[in-house]
This record gives C-alpha cells, structure tokens and sequence, in this order.
C-alpha cells in the first residue's frame, strides 16, 4: 500500500537555507521513496491569515513554488499545487466547521498567544484577532482530510493542528458516515534527524529573528549573509571549537562526513573565521548553485509555473472533485433529482404499508383511522378537539415501541399514557380480533430499513 503525504507552505516571505534544510530537501527526498504519494501545495488561504499585503503573498507564492521546483521536486511523481486553486477546500471547510466544536479551537496555541497577548496588554481578549485565525485548523484540517493524508510532515508547532485534524475527522465519520470511514485519520510526522539550522547569531534560523541565510536570491547575498556569521573572537592560527561553533553546525548539514571531519580538524588547527566562511560559502554555492540558476530562470517564466500549477490543481481535484460529492451527499446536500425519487419511493413504500387517514367530524373535532396495506380498518380514534393533539398522537404511534393493547370482548382499544386513544371496529370473534391486534403491532412497527 502506498503512503500518502501531505503538507503545505504557507506563503508568506521568501524560503531561506532553514526552510530548505529542515522541510524542503527531506520532503524531496521523501517523494521519491516508491511507496510514496505526496502531496505538496502553497498553502495560501492560510497566508491571507497571517498577511493582508497582495504584493507580498503573490510575490511568495511565486518564490516559493519556483523555489520547490527548483530544489528538484518532480511534479510528474507528487502532486503540487496552491490551495486556491482547490474550490472543494473552502467547501469541505465549511462542513466541517459545522461540526468542529469551538471549544476544541478555542484551545488552539496559536489562538491562545494571542488571547493571552492581549489580556496581558490589558486589551479585549479578542483585539484584532481575525476569525479566519480562530478557524486555522479547521481550514488545516479540510487541507488533510481532503486527500486522506496518513503522514503530514510538519513541525514541532503544528502536531496539535494534526490533531485537531483527527479529532474533527473523526466527528464527521461518526456523525454521517453510518460506519463508513470517510476520512483517515492523519499522523503527523516529525523528522528527528532533520537539522534545525542555527541562524547567523546561533538562535534558530528563522525570518522572525531576521538571522537568515538566503537560499536563492544570488550568490553576492548569500555570502553577504555568511560573512555576518556570530564567531567567537579567536584569531587565525588559534585552536577553535567545531563544537560550540554554529558556523560548523552550518557547514555540516550541507557536507559529507569526509568533509565535516576535514573541516572539525582544520578549525582544531587553527584555520581563520575567514577562511572557515569562505569554505562555507563555496560548500553551500556547490550545493545549491545549480538550483539557483533553475530558481531565477523559472521566477522569469511566471506563465510556466502557472501552467504547472494548474496541472497539479487538475490532478489534486481529480480527487477532490468526487470525494467532495461523497461528502455533500453524506450531510444530505443532495440535488433534488435523486432526492426525488427518493420521496415517491417512500411515498410508493408507503402506500403499500398501512396508512393514518386524518379527518374532521361535523362538530369541529379530529380524528383519524389506521387502515392496514390491503385497506382492512385497523383503528379509529377518539375525538380530539385540536389538530395537534391528534397529530401528536399519531406521530408517537408512527414512531413504533410497545404498545397498550387492551381486548375488550370481540374489539380492542389502545391506549397511550392511560388515555384510551382509539378504538377497533368490533371482530366476528375472538380469533380475527387477536388477528388484527396482530397485524396492528406489525403495521406499527418500526421500519427495519
Ligand atoms: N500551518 C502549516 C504551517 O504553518 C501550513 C499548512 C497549512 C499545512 N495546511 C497544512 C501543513 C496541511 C501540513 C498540512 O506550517
């Protein structure tokens, strides 16, 4: 059995060596495992959350796709595409916000920070926090249970998403599925042996700490920002410490073992910060030259990557298309040319079954008969002087579960809470009125289907 992965980018800003390290690469090399079926998109609805700047979120989208192209995803293997091109995802969001309780997403983090930021500041707890920031996760979770993702590789910040993801899944299945499954439920996956690169101060590298390394930008910022590496003020010649450097952390997430021990032993011996960065940068410029010069020729070429996008919406939707249908039939959004024919098949079944048959007597009052399938009056009721007190009797009848039958001489009356409700016609005898208390329990019985 195949394995499908699934995760998403959100787009805003520009992809820096962190972002290629720590989920790029390993989500390139995981694609091309054989039992392997990723899917990978531009999570941009959830970019509107975090970013009301137009320019800026079509600029990142662009970047960041051209960005994973580059870095040697095959579209041909995955499956990649922007989640604004998928219209069942705001669609599968919505039904499952309708079942997702706002106390689960009240206990969101990201949701929290904010709250508390704001109790803290003295603010309305809620100041300036969006719906579309409350509802993240329920937009996550159409992300992943659209296309039945088992693993969903993502990092430490986003497991309780994945699991919220499961949890609103799982809701759904018990609430429409009728022991159906409809959804998987999805792991997240952490990589443990995926390198957290340390930024130029040695802190996490991270666009918030503005201590990144450009990825792909040109060469000239590149080694611009490795020149700004933290390092401690040892002069060349002097015995450095690999261990405690974060410029060597750097240089070995990108080198192989031979080169890592070569580069450990000449620190040791002295080697110049200089020099160590000039060895950084023609490391990572080996590494990444290539893809850089794809990155700019495909950045120049926005209708190509737009034509490859589409590609991946048409086959993403191939999926999503007809497991949307499922769903909308599930919650009875259904079109009325089925649900029609439904209707007149009950309402066939039915009159083949025994049927209430309301009326008014000349004094005002209601009543209504029971007569079984083949027309036999099974029942007559008692006067009721409103509507809805006989409606109500005949809904509760309708509605099956033990019933108060009591013979009296060759007929019967029945009774509902002590109240004697309606009478039968009087039988030849004995025998052909247990019969029709008979086929007056099957007749209001509860249909097995
Ligand atoms: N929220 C994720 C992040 O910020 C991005 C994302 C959106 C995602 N939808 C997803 C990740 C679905 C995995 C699966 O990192």
């Amino acid at each position: 059995m195949t394995t499908r992965i699934l995760t998403g980018i959100t787009t805003t800003g520009t992809p820096h060596l962190g972002n290629y390290a720590g989920a790029i690469r390993p989500a390139i090399v995981a694609s091309r495992q054989s039992d392997a079926d990723s899917f990978y998109f531009l999570a941009d609805y959830h970019a509107l959350i975090k970013c009301d700047d137009p320019l800026r979120i079509q600029r990142s989208r662009l970047e960041i796709a051209a960005t994973w192209l580059a870095a040697g995803l095959d579209v041909e293997r995955v499956t990649f595409y922007r989640q604004s091109d998928i219209p069942e995802i705001p669609e599968l969001t919505w039904l499952l916000t309708c079942v997702a309780g706002k106390g689960l997403l009240n206990r969101a983090h990201a949701y929290k920070a904010s709250v508390d930021k704001n109790v803290e500041a003295g603010e309305d707890p809620d100041a300036g926090i969006t719906m579309g920031l409350f509802s993240y996760p329920v937009l996550m979770a159409a992300d992943i249970l659209m296309f039945n993702a088992h693993q969903v590789p993502v990092g430490r910040d986003q497991i309780q998403h994945v699991e919220m993801a499961r949890d609103i899944g799982q809701r759904f299945n018990h609430l429409f599925g009728n022991g159906k499954e409809f959804f998987v439920m999805p792991e997240a996956l952490i990589e443990e042996s995926v390198a957290t690169l340390p930024g130029l101060d040695g802190r996490k590298m991270s666009k918030s700490y503005d201590n990144t390394v450009p990825l792909f930008t040109s060469a000239k910022d590149m080694k611009e920002a490795i020149s700004r590496i933290v390092t401690d003020s040892r002069l060349p010649g002097e015995a450095k410490d690999p261990d405690t450097s974060h410029l060597f952390t750097l240089y070995q997430a990108f080198a192989t073992r031979e080169q890592g021990d070569e580069f450990r032993a000449d620190l040791l011996q002295g080697l110049g910060w200089g020099d160590a960065k000039q060895r950084l940068f023609q490391l990572l410029d080996a590494e990444l030259g290539e893809a850089r010069e794809n990155y700019h020729r495909l950045i120049e070429r926005p209708t190509d990557l737009e034509d490859i996008l589409q590609a991946g919406a048409e086959k993403a939707r191939r999926v999503a298309t007809p497991f949307l249908g499922e769903l909308r039939e599930a919650v009875g959004l259904r079109s009325f040319r089925t649900a029609a024919q439904t209707v007149t098949a009950t309402k066939k079944k039915a009159s083949k079954g025994p049927r209430f048959i309301s009326f008014r007597e000349d004094d005002g009052s209601f009543r209504f008969r029971l007569l079984a399938a083949d027309g036999e009056q099974l029942l007559l009721s008692r006067n009721f002087t409103d509507g809805k007190a006989a409606g109500a009797v005949t809904k509760q009848l309708q509605q099956g579960g033990e019933l108060d039958i009591r013979p009296e001489g060759d007929a019967f009356t029945l009774w509902l809470s002590d109240a004697c409700v309606a009478d039968s016609p009087a039988f030849a005898d004995a025998a052909a009125r247990d019969a029709a208390i008979e086929s007056l329990k099957l007749a209001l019985a509860p249909q097995q289907d």
